[in-house]
């Protein structure tokens, strides 16, 4: 069967270029590079061309998520798989594949409507190193687990959105049922994992955007505590204080992004567990921060 082996990349729409920018290289550490034009940017976190694609655009939200298969034979036979189940696959031209540096690319939508482009052969420069935008104590995990994960909001039932999930070779399901106090009933939040990472994607409720949060995980603990302390200092709202999951047990807080949805920074996750399991609470922390939870709210 052919198998998603890691989210890619992600293409950002962003109506405020600049402060993406600033926010990028210096609360983030990534590596700012120029775009084709004036109207995009990339951001680098490895070796890869690019992990973010920042694009001049009002919607503020991630437009596309980029998932990889291994190689030319996975392309064709995930290609297959789509078609056969009925979803509507367009596979892209040369120039498509090029635009976006990869060898192909396919384009198509999540059952909530979620743009979606399924690739393989990303352009890996091994002679430009990632340089990042501030100083680091080391770099962020990407090898073996994609270079985040991802929580969107959900406008498809949660059982259409695991079946297509798990068309693309991923597995998981309800991972939390957590009480909220202003709720009758706890959110239920779901999640999918495709590799070393314990989940690459997750869903939540309906939202206004796709993105409810974008999550990097870090080598080393204290670029955890100094990316806190460089929001702090920013005067960036803090959204969620530093705590533990208890599904991937990452160590992280949750910050606001120019664009409205957040960041988490994060360290010291561990790989899918192999069984099923739900969790009410996290191991400790992950308060959130009540005068701007609310934007962020993702009622089932
Ligand atoms: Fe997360």
């Amino acid at each position: 069967m052919s198998q998603i082996t890691e989210l890619g990349y992600v293409t950002i729409g962003v109506s405020d270029l600049k402060a993406w920018e600033n926010f990028a290289g210096q609360v983030l550490g990534l590596e700012v590079v120029p775009g084709e034009s004036e109207a995009v940017r990339y951001l680098r976190m490895d070796y890869w061309h690019h992990r973010i694609k920042l694009v001049q655009d009002s919607s503020d939200d991630v437009l596309v998520a980029g998932l990889r298969v291994a190689g030319v034979l996975e392309f064709r036979a995930m290609a297959k798989t789509l078609s056969d189940a009925g979803i509507a696959v367009r596979i892209g031209s040369k120039a498509e594949a090029e635009a976006n540096h990869v060898l192909e690319i396919m384009f198509l939508e999540d059952p909530n409507g979620y743009p979606i482009e399924i690739f393989h052969g990303p352009l890996v420069q091994f002679n430009l190193p990632y340089h990042p935008g501030r100083r680091m104590h080391g770099g962020y995990k990407t090898l073996g687990g994609g270079f985040a994960h991802m929580m969107q909001s959900r406008r498809a039932e949660f059982d259409d959105i695991h079946a297509f999930y798990t068309l693309l070779g991923m597995r998981g399901g309800i991972e939390y049922k957590m009480p909220i106090p202003m709720l009758p009933e706890p959110i239920e939040l779901m999640f999918l994992h495709c590799n070393e990472r314990q989940h690459t994607f997750a869903f939540g409720g309906p939202a206004e955007k796709r993105c409810n949060h974008l999550m990097f995980e870090t080598e080393k603990i204290e670029d955890v505590g100094l990316a806190y302390d460089l929001v702090k200092q920013a005067g960036i709202p803090v959204i969620i204080e530093p705590g533990a999951h208890a599904n991937d047990h990452n160590f992280s807080f949750y910050f606001k992004n120019p664009s409205g949805f957040m960041n988490e920074i994060g360290w010291g996750g561990r790989k899918p567990p192999g069984q099923s399991e739900y969790y009410a609470g996290d191991v400790f922390g992950h308060m959130p921060v009540l005068n701007t939870m609310k934007d962020f709210m993702v009622p089932a």
